[in-house]
């Protein structure tokens, strides 16, 4: 889905509202994923939010003492949200035990320095494997038995067909949430929680134990082929095409309505991992039911299945996994190459964007300002954040866009589900772009330094900027707030009336507390005599508010 469609009239203002898997606490509602408009927001404490997160090393969220001096940079830095690693082993030292210190040190200390959580459930998978699963279940290879490879040799991940294995996650994921709920029903210091991580099977493309060769003789589930059937027109182009090339056929084995090949092995792994954790997912939500995801690793180049993750929630199988896993609210891209390409094959009717991993820096903090601006992203979240916060290092420019995305982030929930927010991200293959907002069209390019020629000698060499990107919000019929760096807009009217788009007022500026705090009024050299509006981003990314008129 791209750019959403404007909505001129007036009842934009008054949006049906349709809630996903809320319920009602005391106090403010449970954190939620709401349909709004065209969009769909994620509600904290009855509002809108948008995750301006960093996810931690694996690791540093076992040991209280290794975040505690974290904190206070993640703050520095403007994130408001911590993606935060929990592990089965620790939880669940021996079976039936748990020991709940970590996680109630990890909320306690995120909400004494004011973040929210996104719990990051380690549980049967790790990337594919099972690192995090507790020694007693590592251990009881008959109880717990492990995916096999094509020759026959056992790997250390658990086979997803399992019962005893899906059934002893769930029981430990459910004591995780319930444990949420008791501490932390109220306060909402915890706002969803990933269910694992990055599962799927590499290097085969399927798990060959004897259960699962017997599962995959077995016919394709009913549940999946209806599910074919009522979504038949808007199935992922590759798995409709697969589908169709085996006949449309409306029952059979995997083979037979799929074709052999391992293209048909990874929608059957798909299927089973999203039945296990959606199982898992479930248990967790019968206990305090928050918005609940999974996370994909993407496919490099012309990977085929068991060279990446094989049954991963991936673009192509997204629709097995949506018919396999509706407790699951959504699946996200842990995204580090082709950022446009991937975060548009998230962003679904049937599926918000929400960027769990991600590159930090200059380059994130434009990925960040695009995912919300383009694809209205729940939020963004770089990994390793741990590194981004060295004080040494103390990353300035993920930290100023963030700082800015924070201050336009009200402005930006309240106007994507009227389809008023869109944004660029000018890479490579498109160095300018024409984009409709409301009644106007902004030619959006990249900002030619000011020494670009001979006769500007009075203005010094600017350095030159890697991506330009923005963000641009339509606050009224002609007035605009426009975000970013190296960027250069032109206006021109798109609807009846006089052809011509002149600069009324334009503003730099800031937001303090969601109110517009005016700096220098911009006109002359900086709006090329009133022809245009940029964003330098010399300094990092700026605010620009623009009001306009039309004259002939
Ligand atoms: C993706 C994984 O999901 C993370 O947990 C971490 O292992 C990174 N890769 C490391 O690059």
């Amino acid at each position: 889905m791209h750019f959403r469609s404007w909505v001129r009239s007036t009842l934009v203002w008054s949006l049906p509202v349709l809630a996903i898997g809320a319920q009602s606490a005391a106090g403010s509602q449970i954190p939620h994923i709401e349909r709004r408009g065209s969009t769909m927001q994620l509600i904290v404490d009855d509002k809108p939010f948008l995750v301006l997160g960093g996810e931690v090393y694996n690791n540093s969220s076992m040991s209280l003492d290794s975040m505690t001096p974290l904190w206070p940079r993640f703050r520095a830095l403007h994130l408001n949200t911590v993606l935060a690693p929990v592990s089965w082993a620790m939880l669940e030292k021996s079976e039936g035990k748990f020991d709940y210190s970590m996680l109630d040190g990890l909320v306690r200390d995120a909400r004494a320095h004011d973040l929210r959580l996104v719990l990051l459930w380690f549980g049967s998978w790790k990337n594919t494997w099972s690192s995090y699963a507790p020694d007693w279940v590592k251990r009881d290879f008959e109880r717990f038995p492990r995916a096999q490879l094509r020759n026959g040799a056992a790997t250390e991940r658990l086979s997803p067909f399992s019962d005893a294995c899906r059934d002893a996650d769930a029981r430990a994921f459910a004591a995780l949430m319930r444990r949420i709920r008791e501490i932390d029903g109220d306060a909402h210091t915890v706002i969803m929680v990933q269910v694992e991580n990055e599962v799927g099977m590499i290097p085969d493309a399927r798990d060959y134990s004897p259960t699962a060769n017997a599962a995959y003789q077995q016919p394709v589930p009913q549940q999946l082929m209806d599910y074919l059937s009522k979504h038949k027109d808007t199935l992922h182009p590759k798995l409709s095409a697969k589908w169709q090339a085996a006949g449309l056929k409306t029952a059979g084995n995997w083979e037979a309505v799929f074709g052999p090949g391992l293209e048909t092995e990874d929608l059957f792994m798909a299927w089973h991992y999203a039945r296990y954790i959606d199982k898992v997912a479930e248990a967790g939500k019968a206990q305090y039911n928050m918005p609940m995801f999974t996370n994909a690793a993407l496919i490099r180049g012309s990977y085929a299945p068991g060279q990446f993750n094989s049954g991963g929630p991936l673009p192509h199988s997204m629709d097995v996994w949506k018919a396999a896993a509706p407790q699951l609210d959504f699946l996200a891209p842990d995204i580090y190459f082709e950022f446009k390409k991937w975060s548009a094959e998230y962003d679904r009717s049937d599926n918000p964007l929400f960027v769990p991993e991600t590159q930090g820096g200059a380059r994130g903090g434009a990925c960040a300002f695009y995912a919300v601006g383009r694809h209205s992203a729940l939020g963004f979240s770089p990994f390793g954040i741990d590194w981004f916060t060295r004080p040494e290092d103390g990353d300035a420019r993920l930290s100023r866009n963030y700082e800015v995305l924070a201050q336009l982030a009200p402005l930006v929930l309240e106007n994507q589900p009227k389809g008023r927010v869109t944004a660029v991200l000018l890479d490579e293959p498109t160095p300018s772009q024409k984009l409709q907002l409301g009644d106007f069209t902004l030619d959006v390019s990249a900002t030619r330094p000011w020494r670009n020629s001979p006769d500007r000698p009075e203005y010094p060499e600017e350095p030159p900027l890697q991506t330009p990107y923005g963000i641009f919000v339509a606050t009224g019929p002609d007035e605009f707030y426009l975000a970013g760096a190296g960027l250069t807009v032109r206006f021109s009217p798109n609807s009846p009336g006089p052809s011509f788009a002149g600069l009324a007022t334009v503003e730099e500026g800031s937001f303090v507390d969601g109110r517009w705090h005016p700096g220098r009024t911009l006109a002359g050299d900086d709006t090329e005599q009133g022809n245009s509006v940029s964003l330098r981003g010399t300094a990092g990314p700026g605010i620009l508010r623009v009001v306009l008129y039309r004259y002939r």
